[in-house]
């Protein structure tokens, strides 16, 4: 049975994310999405607000799993028996950065974690969680880069309840 990990901040899952789980889930017999609860950073949704929204936006997916996780993914995927880490590529600008990721953790594991990389379709190559975040917050039209229910909930973050 394959499976795979895909793991990332979803701080808010956009369409891209979800392109690339639809794809992924595919090629693979059991896609589980993992949330990284990284305490450095200052989220606009909770661990567990995001892992409920990924969790309603794959519902229609069977072989989709959603879980978290802190630390290094590595651990994460020896304790989980993952060997696979899939990660979404928009630009070259991406490669850089995921490249680096990518070797640094197929070198900690010690050869037991590998990433395998998806193209984000063109068509949500220039979508980012942090641009989503910026166009909502001023109270811009989010409805081409996520699902309605989480656009909604995005709002709500920002206090823009006439849009919710
Ligand atoms: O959605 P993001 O924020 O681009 O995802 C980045 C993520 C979660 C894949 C990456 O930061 C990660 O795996 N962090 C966990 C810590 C870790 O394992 N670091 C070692 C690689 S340098």
């Amino acid at each position: 049975m394959k499976r795979a990990v895909y793991p990332g901040s979803f701080d808010p899952v956009t369409f891209g994310h979800l392109d690339i789980i639809k794809r992924a889930a595919e090629i693979f017999d059991e896609l589980t999405v993992s949330v990284l609860n990284n305490k450095e950073k200052t989220p606009l949704f909770s661990v567990d607000e995001r892992v409920n929204i990924l969790r309603e936006a794959t519902k229609n997916i069977p072989n989709v799993q959603v879980d978290s996780f802190s630390g290094l993914l590595i651990n994460y995927a020896a304790e989980n028996e993952l060997h696979i880490a899939v990660r979404g590529l928009r630009a070259i600008t991406d490669f850089e950065y995921e490249l680096q990721i990518a070797q640094t953790n197929k070198k900690l594991s010690e050869g037991r974690l590998d990433t395998v990389f998806l193209t984000t379709s063109l068509e949500y190559a220039y979508l980012s969680s942090s641009s989503v975040k910026e166009i909502a917050s001023f109270g811009g039209d989010i409805s081409q880069c996520v699902p309605d229910f989480v656009a909604k909930l995005i709002y709500e973050k920002y206090n823009l309840k006439h849009l919710t």
